[in-house]
């Protein structure tokens, strides 16, 4: 697969360059403070200073996950950039391969897709609609600045979509590792007083971009997740330390040899269809979670509490406005019980219909099967 022989080759181009980072960022240097353009151009002697090759790209512009990597053009490893205020990404998203929620602080993107077909949603704003479009090879759609989106390859082949962004240095902002890298207590209260513990047990399981999609389609494509790295997450300080018995629950302690179950074969097609059939993990017996079933509720359970805040913002703000003195009643967070928390006792939902994200977003699904 394209993704397989990319990477040793981008390891093998960063040595044959042998470009150091020092000489990029003096390069660069040099460029921000030319006088005009003429200037630049000046800095930058060869013809092949202009091009970039998005097949042998230098190791600092690659991005990989479990399910597929991305590669960056941008001003850090393509200085030619400098003054011109446009980057591009190549996105490879193997079978199933999601890039996760993020935002570019900084940028634009306009996203046109190769080949396959491929699932965009995004929020724009607090208080405007969820968008999502299932695109098909041919057509891009826009993600404006700022705005939370996400891509998500349905499909059991690999799909090549290349994305336009109006900024030299766009940026990328993690939504999940972004909330959960504030404080855990800061988190917890954001989402409703869930427990600081189970906040910190759930940042340290939110895979890296790219990561894998829905468990439906794993299931479809037969493919087996394994264990997903957990790297990109937001760096501790003292400032949103974790509580210290974290570091060493047992309870998070990944295991490698995690064996993957078919448990999907009959669950609905939903983007968030992780955790469909996580009822009946956790009822069984005396059965401890799995943490690859760990993860993928918690990775579905971050993004459907975000959908939940935002639903509740969404809610207060028009209810508000429409009649002063209605109240705001929470309703019950069922999607709680799914939270793995780091004492022994799991919590029993086997009487209880799991909080599933997929049933709130089937009408969209609809939508795009239309
Ligand atoms: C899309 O293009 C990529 C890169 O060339 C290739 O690996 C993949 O198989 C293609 N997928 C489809 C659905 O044609
Ligand atoms: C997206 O559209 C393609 C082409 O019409 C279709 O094959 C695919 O199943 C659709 N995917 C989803 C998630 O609806
Ligand atoms: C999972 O179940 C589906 C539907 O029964 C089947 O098509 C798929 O091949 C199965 N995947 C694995 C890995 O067994
Ligand atoms: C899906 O699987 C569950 C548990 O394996 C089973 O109880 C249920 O009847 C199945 N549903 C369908 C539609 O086959």
């Amino acid at each position: 697969m394209f993704s397989s022989f990319l990477l040793p080759i981008a390891l093998a181009a960063s040595v044959v360059t042998a470009q150091t980072t020092t000489d990029v960022n003096s390069l660069i240097a040099e460029l921000i403070t030319a006088p005009n353009h003429k200037g630049r151009v000046g800095d930058l002697p060869k013809d092949s200073d202009f091009v970039f090759d998005f097949a042998n790209p230098p190791a600092a512009g690659v991005t990989t996950g479990a399910g597929g990597h991305l590669v960056l053009a941008s001003v850090a490893d393509f200085p030619a950039l400098v003054g011109n205020g446009i980057a591009i990404a190549a996105g490879f998203l193997g079978p199933c391969g999601m890039n996760t929620p993020h935002t570019h602080p900084r940028a634009t993107e306009f996203l046109y897709l190769v080949n396959g077909s491929l699932t965009n949603g995004m929020i724009t704003e607090t208080g405007s609609r969820f968008i999502i479009n299932n695109i098909t090879s041919d057509q891009a759609m826009l993600l404006p600045q700022g705005s939370i989106h996400f891509q998500f390859n349905d499909n059991c082949e690999t799909v090549h979509f290349v994305s336009a962004l109006n900024s030299a240095d766009p940026g990328v902002l993690l939504a999940a590792q972004g909330l959960f890298g504030l404080p855990p207590s800061i988190v917890a209260a954001s989402l409703g007083q869930l427990g600081v513990e189970e906040v910190a047990g759930i940042a340290t399981i939110i895979p890296d971009d790219i990561a894998f999609g829905s468990q439906e389609c794993l299931a479809r494509c037969g493919i087996n997740p394994g264990q997903q790295p957990t790297k990109e997450q937001v760096p501790r300080v003292s400032g949103n330390a974790l509580p210290s018995a974290i570091m060493t629950a047992s309870a998070w302690t990944p295991s490698a040899t995690t064996p993957y179950t078919n448990q999907s074969s009959n669950q609905s097609r939903s983007v968030l269809g992780a955790i469909a059939d996580s009822s009946s993990g956790s009822s069984g017996s005396s059965s401890k979670m799995q943490p690859v079933e760990i993860a993928l509720i918690a990775v579905v359970g971050v993004m459907g509490a975000g959908y939940l805040v935002i639903a509740a913002i969404f809610f207060m703000r028009r209810r508000s406005s429409a009649k002063q003195n209605r109240t705001y009643t929470r309703p019950p967070m069922k999607g709680r019980a799914l939270v793995p928390t780091l004492d022994s006792e799991v919590p029993d939902v086997s009487d209880d219909k799991p909080y599933d994200p997929a049933d709130s977003q089937q009408s969209f699904y609809n939508h795009l099967h239309a």
